[in-house]
């Protein structure tokens, strides 16, 4: 570890939990409702929450994809960062979790700035235009992320936002032999993600650790 770091332990994810805007009531009923559901508590902490809608914000995002809605817990927080014509296209295999975000948008106060679309990633992110997005936030199947980040870096504009979750691996980054079966396919794309010179990148230690990113050179084409 640098000299000049502070090694972050347990007390202080606490004392930045406590020093965190809280969950207004909407989204808490929402988390309810899904692990009433049958919907894992999969979504981002309330911590990453606010990190996702300060840089939105500062950036002045009006365009957002997001790859993985679950519950749509993460789709809502990013939209109330967006201006009203602002929209989040976000993205979802499981049709029981599209239907439960779709709903649950549609009841939330921005209904018009969600858009849940019910595929594979795979399929549907290449059906995009280039630079047509303001931010990406990467949050599903993590053997996916390579694939989702090159994707990416075509739909998110120049001076855009890379964002992705999970960077530690659900805390078993470090693991000898983690239970976790997507641990392996974490630590190859946190490779891939420092390795992207496309990408100005840091992970950033809240939640599971979330990777931060701004574009600041388009990919080469392919050869
Ligand atoms: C960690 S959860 C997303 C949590 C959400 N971003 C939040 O914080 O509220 C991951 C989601 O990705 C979805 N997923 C997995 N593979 C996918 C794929 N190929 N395309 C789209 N969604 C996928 C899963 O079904 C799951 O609902």
């Amino acid at each position: 570890m640098s000299s000049d770091s502070t090694v972050v332990t347990a007390r202080h994810f606490e004392y930045v939990r406590m020093h965190t805007r809280p969950e207004d009531g909407f989204l808490l009923e929402l988390k309810a409702a899904a692990r009433a559901a049958g919907i894992p508590p999969i979504w981002i902490a309330p911590e990453q929450a606010n990190l996702l809608q300060i840089l939105l914000r500062a950036s002045g995002a009006r365009r957002v994809v997001e790859v993985g809605t679950l519950a749509g817990y993460s789709a809502i927080v990013m939209a109330r960062a967006l201006p009203p014509e602002g929209r989040v296209d976000t993205f979802e295999l499981d049709p029981g979790h599209a239907a439960f975000a779709a709903e649950w948008a549609s009841r939330s106060d921005v209904r018009a700035r969600v858009l849940v679309h019910q595929g594979d990633a795979h399929k549907l992110l290449p059906r995009l235009p280039a630079a047509s997005a303001d931010a990406a936030f990467l949050d599903a199947d993590k053997g996916g992320y390579p694939a989702y980040l090159r994707e990416c870096l075509r739909i998110v504009r120049l001076g855009g936002l890379i964002l992705v979750d999970n960077a530690f691996a659900f805390g078993e980054l470090f693991a000898d032999q983690p239970r976790d079966r997507e641990t392996p396919a974490v630590r190859r794309f946190n490779e891939i993600m420092a390795a992207t010179r496309e990408v100005q990148s840091v992970i950033v230690p809240l939640g599971d650790g979330m990777w931060v990113g701004v574009k600041i050179a388009e990919p080469a084409p392919a050869a």
